[in-house]
């Protein structure tokens, strides 16, 4: 292994060392990184970023990211920005995990395929993360895998998201879904009343992983669901499946289908000033779904909740995979993950009410009760374990 360091081997953007120190005073909340890693293999080109943004609920848990960054710079903000989005869904999920992700700088495709990822680039990763001792626990995210997870395992105590054979959890999807529907249903109770989506129309835009699981549900709770997907394998693996399921052309067609109930279940920023133009005409009320940050810009929470429209904050909502690979760290058990998903339904709910008496958007009630857990939690472990060890 060579050079572990603190940030200082690349020139980052100017304004991002400062924004790694800043406090609390001096910056809004949750602003400020614990620990930033540049981690450097010369032998296998492994080029990687790990970035730790809070232990205050315990070991920083998130995914490692293989991407073609365009920029180490560009790799870095995300790494920083993706922590700190940890921080926030494991605080919310009850977890006692801190926030951390990870990026490995390159073309995720394997080195047979003319790729960047080859076995020793993923056992050099495996051996920095187990410099750091547990104070980082990592899992798959955009462009790592299972398999992958087992390769940084050889190395590695700290890896959750392995393949049962190892003694992982496997497809995280499977939880996230049943999370998101948890959350669909509270959402239900706050709009209509009642914890269910019977006879209500729910547009899910993506059907892939998460997707398609969500729509089993939906359709056993008795909802009418529309699709829409860009790919026809995963429309048609639904349409085999579920033969009642409308299929639309595209997301237009669906926001425009009188939905109750719209899942952007595919990529980030769904949630634009023209879908939310969208959904105020064809009245839809709610919006729920899997997609990581669905909000494209700030003060969409706002136009939203302004407009009466009821949005369940994503990352509370699509909490289920972490909880899942979590659980994974005391030995994987599905019903003990299913049941700790289940309570995203009473978490969702009281986001809701938090945001009525706060008299602000679920989202900000959302980022409120996290940093609440994380500052009460912090000062507790301050007051019981002085001078131990933190994560
Ligand atoms: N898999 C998990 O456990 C998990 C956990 C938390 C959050 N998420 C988030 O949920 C979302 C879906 O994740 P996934 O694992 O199901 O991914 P996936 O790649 O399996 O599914 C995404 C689907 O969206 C479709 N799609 C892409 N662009 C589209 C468009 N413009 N219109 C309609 N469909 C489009 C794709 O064809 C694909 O079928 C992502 O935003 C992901 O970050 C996933």
């Amino acid at each position: 292994m060579t050079d572990v360091r603190t940030v200082s081997a690349t020139h980052p953007a100017p304004g991002v060392l400062s924004r790694i120190f800043r406090t609390e005073q001096d910056g809004a909340p949750g602003d400020g990184h614990e620990q930033v890693v540049l981690c450097h293999d010369r032998a296998s080109g492994l080029k990687a970023i790990i970035a730790i943004h809070s232990t205050a609920l315990g070991p920083a848990l998130g995914g490692t990211r293989f991407h073609q960054y365009a920029s180490e710079e560009e790799a870095l903000e995300d790494a920083l920005r993706l922590s700190r989005g940890m921080s926030y869904k494991n605080a919310l999920a009850g977890l006692d995990l801190g926030g951390g992700k990870a990026v490995i700088i390159g073309n995720p495709a394997a080195k047979a395929e003319g790729g960047d990822k080859s076995e020793a680039l993923l056992r050099a990763y495996g051996r920095f993360v187990q410099s750091l001792a547990g104070r980082y626990i990592t899992a798959c995210d955009v462009g790592t895998y299972v398999q992958d997870m087992d390769v940084v395992a050889r190395e590695c105590d700290y890896v959750t998201g392995r393949s049962p054979e190892q003694g992982g959890a496997g497809d995280s999807s499977i939880l996230t879904a049943f999370g998101v529907f948890q959350g669909m249903r509270a959402s239900a109770q706050a709009r209509w009343g009642t914890p269910t989506l019977r006879g209500k129309r729910v547009g899910v835009a993506g059907v892939g992983k998460v997707g398609h699981y969500l729509v089993g549900h939906l359709v056993a709770d008795g909802a009418t669901v529309v699709i829409t997907d860009v790919s026809e394998t995963a429309v048609n693996r639904v349409r085999a499946a579920h033969p009642d399921v409308e299929v639309v052309a595209d997301s237009q067609a669906l926001l425009a289908s009188s939905l109750d109930v719209y899942a952007p279940c595919a990529l980030g920023g769904a949630l634009d000033d023209d879908t939310v133009g969208a959904l105020t005409a064809a009245g839809t009320s709610v919006v729920c779904g899997a997609a990581n940050n669905q909000l494209a810009h700030p003060g969409v929470e706002k136009d939203l909740a302004d407009r009466g429209i009821l949005y369940a904050p994503d990352y509370l909502v699509n909490s289920g995979g972490v909880i899942q690979v979590a659980d994974e760290i005391d030995g994987f058990n599905f019903e003990r993950a299913k049941n700790k998903a289940t309570k995203i339904f009473d978490t969702t709910l009281e986001i809701f009410t938090r945001a009525a008496s706060d008299g602000v958007p679920p989202a900000v009630a959302a980022d409120r009760l996290a940093e609440l857990r994380m500052r009460e939690i912090s000062a507790l472990r301050t007051i019981l374990l002085p001078g131990a060890r933190r994560g």
